[in-house]
């Protein structure tokens, strides 16, 4: 079996942050989200993985991932000329993936439980397909399946007004080389894209089988800032442990689960977990709350930072106020002239520049 992760894209939802960078790249607890779906594919027995990416964000995504040796398995990088779909994308991908049986895998996505067990499913009940899908509130916002008693999907509606369940398609799904034939005699769809959800309705209509496995533990779809912020937040809170890799200077109190890296120093803080602060960070005279993630390089003085993620070489200097719900840009650079406290809630792109006065 293959693994196919899919990390082209537009991005558009995430913009002003993924005008200079790929939405995939972006970290959850300082770790990129890509990273994420390439150790699910690792964990399930995968060694064959082919990268979808897009020619603007291609050669990020490569440099931060690399040829895979990392993880000891092979990666091999697909170049979508542009963003036509998930069916599109496979269809891209069908050099590299032959006639294999595949998983494939939104970049964009995290699980809980990886994709190990649905692997073995897919083995054991030889069907055609199988499709992850999440009992939502609102299926109106997603793909929605119907199934019969079996778990056998009977049928797939893109955001229905009025949905036959409550289940959505998550970003992963298995299939053999059936696939293949059922993207070749879909149309594009009125937006103007080859939909994987068509392809799937194609094999269920031609009579092949698709089976479903129903999700219960976390799902997220790190599409928009406040998904990214979840993301963030589900994954320090399932972080265990405490890591001191960096110095504690003057007042400074730490509690909870915090990882602080190599070279970072901590002078006269507090600092409440879960959170990570990367390597080389200098903060000073902060408070750092739960559910922030700070990466490497950055310096904070004088500023209060809750349920942020605040990227590499940020600089919050003298901000004397709180920055909270935030989503913040490499080499930021923010600075405040008055000292009333207050709160900010921000989304900054890459190379920001914002002086509150
Ligand atoms: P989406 O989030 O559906 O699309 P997008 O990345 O273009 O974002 P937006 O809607 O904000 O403009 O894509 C899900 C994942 O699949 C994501 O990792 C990007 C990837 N993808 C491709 O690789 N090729 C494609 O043609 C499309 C549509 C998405």
């Amino acid at each position: 079996m293959k693994g196919l992760i899919l990390s082209g894209g537009k991005g558009t939802r995430m913009r002003p942050i993924t005008h200079t960078a790929a939405k995939q790249l972006l970290p959850v607890a300082n770790k990129p989200i890509l990273y994420y779906a390439v150790e699910a594919i690792k964990d399930a027995g995968i060694d064959e993985l082919g990268i979808i990416v897009s020619p603007e964000t291609g050669d990020d995504v490569r440099a931060v991932v690399g040829d895979g040796k990392r993880w000891d398995i092979n990666i091999e990088y697909i170049v979508q000329a542009e963003p036509k779909g998930l069916a599109h994308a496979v269809k891209t991908a069908r050099p590299f993936l032959e006639d294999s049986t595949f998983v494939m895998y939104l970049g964009d996505n995290l699980i809980k439980d990886g994709v190990a067990p649905l692997v073995e499913r897919f083995h054991n009940k030889k069907g055609d397909a199988l499709i992850l899908l999440k009992e939502v509130a609102n299926p109106s916002s997603f793909g929605v399946a119907q199934l019969n008693d079996s778990g056998q999907i009977l049928c797939l509606e893109e955001k229905p007004q009025k949905p036959k369940s409550n289940l959505a398609l998550v970003g992963v799904y298995l299939f053999n080389k059936n696939i293949h034939t059922a993207i070749d005699d879909i149309k594009p769809s009125k937006r103007g894209e080859l939909e994987i959800t068509d392809a799937i309705q194609r094999l269920i209509d031609v009579e092949y089988r698709v089976d479903s496995h129903i999700l219960k533990s976390w799902w997220l779809d790190t599409g928009k800032k406040d998904d990214m912020l979840e993301a963030n937040r589900v994954v320090l809170d399932e972080m265990t442990n405490y890591v001191m890799e960096g110095s504690l200077e003057g007042s400074t109190v730490v509690s909870g689960r915090v990882h602080v890296g190599k070279g970072s120093v901590l002078k006269d803080c507090t600092v409440r977990g879960p959170a990570v602060i990367g390597d080389n960070c200098i903060i000073e005279n902060s408070y750092v709350g739960p559910f922030t993630s700070i990466g490497n390089g950055a310096k904070v003085s004088h500023a209060e930072i809750q349920h942020s993620i605040l990227r590499e070489n940020c600089q919050i200097v003298d901000f004397n106020g709180r920055i909270e719900d935030s989503l913040i840009g490499v080499n930021v650079e923010l600075t405040r002239g008055h000292r009333k406290p207050l709160a900010y809630k921000l989304m900054l792109g890459d190379d920001s520049k914002v002086e509150v006065v």
